[in-house]
């Protein structure tokens, strides 16, 4: 019996400065705003993960089902289109749609790593360890880093399939959304493939109810912000006081996520040397989701230098995975 030495099957890597003194910049900056906004990016401590997770299982939210069921059925193109040895996944959280492509991959013989970048250490971790239990052959190399400044720290490991799933896309803002796919095209080498997932502009009724459940859940999603604000510094947010607001903005074709105060308040935030007047009815927005039709996301990824070669979609058009190669 020969015992090899085990291969490196799973590392983990923090990189940027510390999470507190970069919550306490977009705290200040954010809450100092007329009108007041928050970066979506501190949703995600542990519990926000797991609430994301409930999401993505409720009736309203129809795009993680979708999303499943194109990648079930287009995954094995994918796969012998790009022939990827490394899968790199950004915004990757528990990383279950994922599966889908890591079989067609290996089925393919080529995969060998697989590289999940998030900014939640505790949703990575937990994915990635049950990445390795499923998947004895697979390497697993973690990143946990903001995608909007980390980009340059993914490893290069053979020729590289970039996936960016669930519509995080449309979380960005026009610039923010530009300077991200200028760096996801920074990623691609000729060879290399970008497969995105877009939702599509749709029934007002149907994106609203996606976005403010029967449950309850994307309410406590929401406000859940205000906990990690209250915990890392310090605050005094009475979270309870602030009620979810989900509303369509045509002119920008997205959904807008706010928090409305119910009351006239003031919160002290210590660590950001902070207090905040909050005047009843007041909001902050936490949260965009842009939708796309499939015009304006070839027209997206053909400004950051990329070539939709494959698009699909389901038989309602509700959402679509496109897979682009760098032009
Ligand atoms: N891809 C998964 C999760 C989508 S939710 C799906 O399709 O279901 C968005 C994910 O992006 C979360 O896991 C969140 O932790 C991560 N995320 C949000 N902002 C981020 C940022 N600035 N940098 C890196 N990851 C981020
Ligand atoms: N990418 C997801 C989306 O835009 C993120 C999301 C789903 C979300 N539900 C949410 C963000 C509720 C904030 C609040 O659909």
């Amino acid at each position: 019996m020969t015992l090899g030495l085990a291969p490196l099957t799973l590392a983990v890597h923090t990189v940027g400065r510390s999470a507190r003194s970069e919550l306490i910049a977009d705290v200040r900056t954010g809450l100092a705003a007329t009108p007041k906004w928050l970066p979506p990016r501190w949703f995600y401590d542990e519990r926000g993960s797991q609430l994301f997770d409930r999401i993505t299982e409720l009736p309203e939210y129809y795009q993680t089902r979708t999303e499943t069921q194109i990648l079930h059925d287009c995954a094995a193109a994918i796969a012998a289109a790009v022939q990827p040895e490394s899968l790199v996944e950004l915004g990757a959280g528990s990383c279950s749609k994922t599966r889908i492509l890591l079989d067609a991959a290996h089925a393919q013989g080529t995969l060998t790593t697989f590289v999940p970048f998030d900014v939640s250490d505790a949703a990575l971790s937990h994915a990635a360890h049950g990445l390795l239990d499923d998947y004895p052959w697979l390497r697993v190399y973690g990143l946990v880093g903001d995608f909007a400044a980390h980009l340059s720290y993914i490893p290069r490991l053979g020729r590289r399939l970039v996936a960016f799933l669930g519509s995080t896309i449309g979380n960005l803002d026009g610039s923010e959304r530009r300077r991200f796919l200028a760096d996801v095209r920074g990623l691609l080498a000729p060879g290399d493939a970008f497969l995105i997932g877009l939702d599509l502009v749709k029934d007002r009724e149907e994106l609203h109810a996606a976005y403010d459940d029967s449950a309850g859940v994307t309410a406590d999603f929401n406000r859940n912000v205000l906990r990690v604000i209250n915990r890392e510094l310090d605050a005094g947010f009475e979270v309870d006081a602030f009620e979810h607001v989900a509303l369509w903005n045509d002119a920008e074709s997205r959904i807008e996520m706010h928090l409305r105060a119910t009351r006239d308040m003031e919160v002290d935030i210590p660590l950001a040397q902070m207090r905040v007047r909050f005047a009843e009815d007041e909001s902050v927005r936490t949260e965009i989701s842009c939708k796309f039709t499939r015009e304006s996301g070839e027209a997206m990824l053909a400004d950051a230098a990329m070539r939709v070669v494959q698009w699909h979609t389901d038989p309602d058009q509700r959402f679509a995975l496109a897979l682009a190669l760098p032009d």
